[in-house]
């Protein structure tokens, strides 16, 4: 299992390998930002990985190409729905605050 802390909240989640970051913040918060279902069409789960981002999957041309429509978009971007977790090493990731309940 990997630890994935949420901040600026500081809660932290267990994930499972294989699962994406989205996966693993529904289980914990159902009402987090998913528009699209998990498709990369919609931004709606953009987070920023702070930590731990080789214990994410790469990002794929499809996730590059929507988050290039994002504004806000840095250099630790991630669609949440497309960033699977490796199981590597514990992660802490940003949510903008007004995304959800955590
Ligand atoms: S849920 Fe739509 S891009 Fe991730």
């Amino acid at each position: 299992m990997t630890t994935i802390t949420i901040m600026p909240s500081g809660k932290t989640i267990e994930a499972a390998e294989g699962i994406s970051i989205l996966a693993a913040l529904l289980e914990n918060d159902p009402e987090f930002p998913h528009k699209c279902n998990g498709n990369a069409k919609c931004g709606s789960c953009h987070i920023f990985v702070q930590e731990g981002r080789k214990g994410v999957s790469r990002v794929t041309r499809e996730e590059n190409e929507k988050l290039d429509t994002i504004v806000g978009v840095g250099s630790k971007s991630r669609l949440a729905c497309q960033a699977t977790v490796l199981g590597t090493e514990d992660i802490r990731i940003e949510i903008l605050g007004f995304a959800s309940g955590f």
